[in-house]
């Protein structure tokens, strides 16, 4: 969490910075910061406190404009609550940094560097500053390795020294940085996202070396001060992507941008009519050997991983688990050679999916992550990478990443059922007809986001609701009311319809609205058995139904028809529908659409 952004160069730092701390807020907006270098008298001036990147610029009239360089920081709160003097940067003797990560021996440093009488904050972060300035003598680069020698957690540094004009330096340990240079100078950032618009290339920074940034340089070194060879990446994102265009929300924009997206993903994987990974580097081997999957994924890539199971394993018959990556590592889990882990992540960042991606492959499980960030940490950790081509996705709320995941799963699955022979070649091209039908199934929900904006004003006073349904579409509900909590506030259950009457059905009264999705042709009977067990409760039923099944419109508050596709595809328009519900739901609230309490988009603490 936290974004993080250093300019030098000839330009205007404050500027610069302030606007790729606004494309990095998705990180996390409790509080921003940032310190800027005077490079004529040496002299470094503070600005932050706690609010939004935007509160920030009111601080920044002093004639910032003339400061080439400067760091930048904006906050997601851990060690030490939201308050102007927990706001990055710290300053601390002649060190000045921002920190993303945890420092989780901060305490036991605090006492033995005798810090606690010269400490502003009750961050972890400020302590990493009193540890560096002690061991600080004119030499910033053995200054960073002692200090990092004693710190235990995960982190992202990046520092000024108050002797030192110009120059830049950096050291990270799982949290990411990547580095650029610009048409005026070099810059950093937490992710890529902030660079786009001002380079072509970035280098993702290896853990635990040392990147200085100079005006006109970018120079890396081991911990024992070897130079280092930099290695740069293409950035070939569609950055007008990462700006809102004429929609209200990124949230709204990312929804809208899907039929694109999603036929992104597919197209350059689909030759000739059938797929094809080879791009990708994927090896049919590794497809065709293992006899289980082991998907790792947190939030909304853990749905995609669900979705996926259902259909790998009526497909393939394999068995595939599906693991939440902060349980991962503690459940003891089974695994073998003959175990294929799949990792899910829009970001590549989130530092449970990566940990477990580490613990796999140290018990020498094969591993394909499934990934839209590229560079990010778990695409460089695991063994081959499929690419998601959503683009940037800004809203914390996430969208076209999960329809881009899905579609990457198809692919997967596809490819896995043709050389596993579990598809014969006329099924082959039934699949691939099927994905390449996607972007107009979505097409078709958007064209009708009226009818859904109706429907979401059913909703607006809701404290609680159920989303039920079995089978995909049980699944899919569980994407669906993560969408509704985290943007609108609801409280919203996603469950198995089959499973109410266990317990749950005493929760159902006429006050909480029930939204019932029937996709799937062999549960369409169960699934309307249970709706009307709900509905005899006195429950209001808003349905989300394939447009070929038949039921009386007058038994329901609503009823939205999604267009039909054979079963296992119709998980796209579902979501599509929900994701609309719940952008509707906190739009009309007047809520933060993109930003909604509490939240951070990447998770880089455990
Ligand atoms: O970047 P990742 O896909 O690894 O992120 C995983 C979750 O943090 C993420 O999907 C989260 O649940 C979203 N905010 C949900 O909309």
């Amino acid at each position: 969490m936290c974004g993080i952004v250093g300019y030098t160069g000839n330009g205007p730092a404050a500027s610069l910075i302030l606007d790729s701390l606004e494309l990095l807020e998705y990180r996390g907006y409790d509080s921003a910061g940032l310190a800027l270098k005077d490079s004529e008298t040496g002299e470094t001036i503070l600005r932050k406190r706690a609010g939004r990147v935007q509160d920030l610029r009111y601080l920044c009239d002093f004639g910032s404009e003339w400061f080439n360089c400067g760091i930048g920081h904006t906050r997601w709160a851990t060690h030490g609550g939201v308050s102007n003097d927990n706001a990055h940067p710290h300053r601390f003797g002649k060190v000045v940094l921002v920190h993303n990560g945890i420092i989780e021996n901060y305490l036991e440093l605090r006492d033995q560097f005798l810090l606690s009488d010269r400490l502003k904050s009750d961050t972890d972060s400020e302590i990493a500053a009193g540890v560096m300035d002690h061991f600080y003598n004119k030499n910033p680069r053995q200054a960073i390795a002692e200090t990092v020698r004693y710190l235990k957690g995960t982190f992202s540094l990046v520092i000024m020294f108050e002797d030192i004009p110009d120059v830049i330096y950096a050291v990270r340990n799982v949290s990411p940085i990547v580095a650029s240079y610009t048409n005026e100078g070099t810059m950093l950032a937490s992710d890529v996202t902030a660079l786009g618009i001002h380079a072509k290339q970035y280098m993702p920074v290896p853990e635990m070396n040392i990147l200085e940034l100079h005006k006109d340089a970018i120079r890396l070194y081991d911990m024992k001060g070897n130079p280092q060879a930099c290695e740069f990446i293409d950035i070939d994102w569609d950055t007008s992507r990462a700006s809102k265009g004429n929609y209200p929300f990124y949230m709204e924009k990312e929804i809208m941008e899907q039929p694109e997206t999603v036929m992104k993903t597919i197209k350059s994987r689909i030759r000739e009519g059938h797929i094809d990974l080879t791009a990708d580097g994927i090896p049919d081997s590794i497809l065709a050997e293992c006899d289980s999957i082991c998907a790792i994924a947190c939030g909304t890539a853990m749905h995609a991983a669900l979705t996926a199971k259902n259909i790998v394993q009526s497909r393939l018959r394999i068995k595939m688990e599906v693991e939440c990556a902060s349980e991962f590592i503690y459940s003891d889990p089974i695994l073998d050679e003959r175990t294929l882990a799949i990792v899910i992540s829009q970001s590549g960042e989130t530092i449970d999916t990566l940990t477990a991606l580490k613990y796999v492959r140290s018990k020498g499980v094969r591993s394909i992550a499934v990934i839209n960030v590229k560079g990010s940490s778990i695409a460089r950790e695991s063994d081959y990478v499929i690419y998601t081509d959503a683009g940037p996705e800004i809203a914390v709320a996430s969208t076209k990443a999960f329809t881009a995941q899905i579609a990457a799963m198809m692919l997967l699955i596809g490819r896995m059922a043709v050389v596993r022979h579990a598809l014969k070649p006329g099924e082959e091209k039934s699949f691939v007809e099927n994905i390449m039908k996607l972007p107009e199934q979505i097409t078709s929900v958007l064209d009708r986001r009226r009818d859904i904006h109706v429907i979401a004003r059913q909703l607006l006073e809701a404290k609680d609701t159920f989303m039920i349904g079995r089978g995909l579409d049980y699944s899919i509900l569980l994407e669906g009311a993560l969408k509704l909590k985290e943007v609108s506030y609801i409280h919203t259950e996603a469950y198995a319809s089959g499973e109410l009457k266990h317990g749950t059905i005493a929760l159902i009264t006429e006050d909480i609205p029930v939204i019932a999705m029937v996709t799937q042709t062999k549960l369409i009977s169960k699934e309307l058995s249970n709706i009307r067990e709900v509905k005899t409760r006195g429950a209001n039923v808003i349905l989300f139904l394939r447009e070929d099944i038949d039921v009386n419109e007058a038994e329901f508050s609503k009823v939205f028809r999604l267009p039909a596709a054979s079963d296992d595809f119709m998980v796209i328009p579902a979501v599509t529908a929900l994701q609309l519900l719940a952008y509707y739901v906190s739009s009309d609230k007047g809520l933060d659409v993109d930003k909604p309490r509490n939240l951070a988009k990447v998770v880089t603490v455990e």
